[in-house]
């Protein structure tokens, strides 16, 4: 599902001057169900299916192994009901429910000023939905990923919850969409499957408009615990990447944003930062 006024603003190449052209299918209320768009630069076709638009279509995306997990069969169906419903509580050594986290990230997003929110990274959609569901009418969210076993989750759950949201295969590290076309953005983990998160936080920026939102989750170093550094140091070998809370103060900083917030729970930090 993708919501056809989206169109205008996706655009699959830098250098793509104008947004794609909905090329036919099955479309419901200025949603298109399934279907294909069109490049009009390049004549393209991007198809609509399984939920989401394909922007990557033979691409993988992946630039390591972490990311490939993510395209296991089931992986997407496996997400939240195993891991995300207790990853924080766990990461963060407190009661930390899905509910919690969603809210705080809201508030850093500043969700209360409504518009379009892009959700990176959005696997089988806990924020890009209850985004969605938040809003209403006074918004509209878009989920990207680059896994196809996810994005289908993310439609199955949104459709089941009622949260119209707009999902794409498309790269973090190459945002698919016109400069300054959204209100904000929220990040949960991805950052630490980026192979280039620095870029991914330009790209990020580059959307924003003045003044927009980051609001970003993500994992710290262990400082510590044995156990953790040696899982870390595992996770690393296959392109996981854990940051010192400096590190994001100086990649937000280099995005080109300035930080509003940050907390740190456990190995957990939440972050804000807004458009310069
Ligand atoms: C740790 S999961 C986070 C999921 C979600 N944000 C959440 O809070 O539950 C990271 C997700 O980022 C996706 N991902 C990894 N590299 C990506 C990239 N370059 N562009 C878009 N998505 C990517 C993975 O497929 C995976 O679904």
């Amino acid at each position: 599902m993708f919501h056809r006024d989206l169109l205008s603003i996706t655009r699959p190449r830098p250098s793509d001057v104008e947004g794609l052209v909905y090329a036919g299918g099955i479309e419901e209320n200025g949603v298109i169900i399934s279907g294909e768009a069109r490049s009009p630069q390049t004549g393209e076709i991007y198809p609509i299916k399984n939920g989401y638009l394909d922007l990557l279509k033979e691409r993988t995306g992946a630039n390591n192994l972490a990311n490939l997990a993510n395209f296991l069969p089931g992986a997407g169906r496996a997400y939240e009901p195993l891991w995300r419903i207790h990853s924080l509580n766990l990461l963060t050594g407190e009661s930390f429910p899905n509910e919690r986290e969603v809210e705080l990230i809201s508030r850093l997003v500043g969700l209360e000023r409504g518009g379009r929110y892009l959700d990176l990274g959005c696997s089988s959609g806990l924020y890009a939905r209850r985004l969605s569901l938040a809003l209403g009418r006074r918004g509209e969210v878009v989920g990207i990923d680059i896994s196809p076993s996810m994005l289908r989750e993310a439609a199955r759950r949104a459709c089941k919850a009622g949260a119209p949201i707009s999902l794409a295969r498309a790269d973090a590290e190459n945002l698919p969409f016109s400069d300054s076309s959204f209100s904000g953005v929220v990040c949960g983990g991805t950052l630490n499957e980026l192979g280039d998160a620095a870029r991914a936080l330009r790209e990020s920026r580059r959307v924003l408009e003045p003044g927009g939102r980051f609001a970003v989750m993500g994992i710290l170093k262990a400082q510590t615990s044995p156990p953790a550094l040696g899982l870390q140091r595992f996770l690393s070998s296959g392109g996981l990447r854990f940051f010192e809370t400096g590190e994001i103060r100086s990649l937000l900083s280099h995005a080109g944003y300035t930080l509003d917030t940050l907390s740190v729970h456990g190995t957990v930090f939440f972050a804000a930062a807004i458009r310069r």
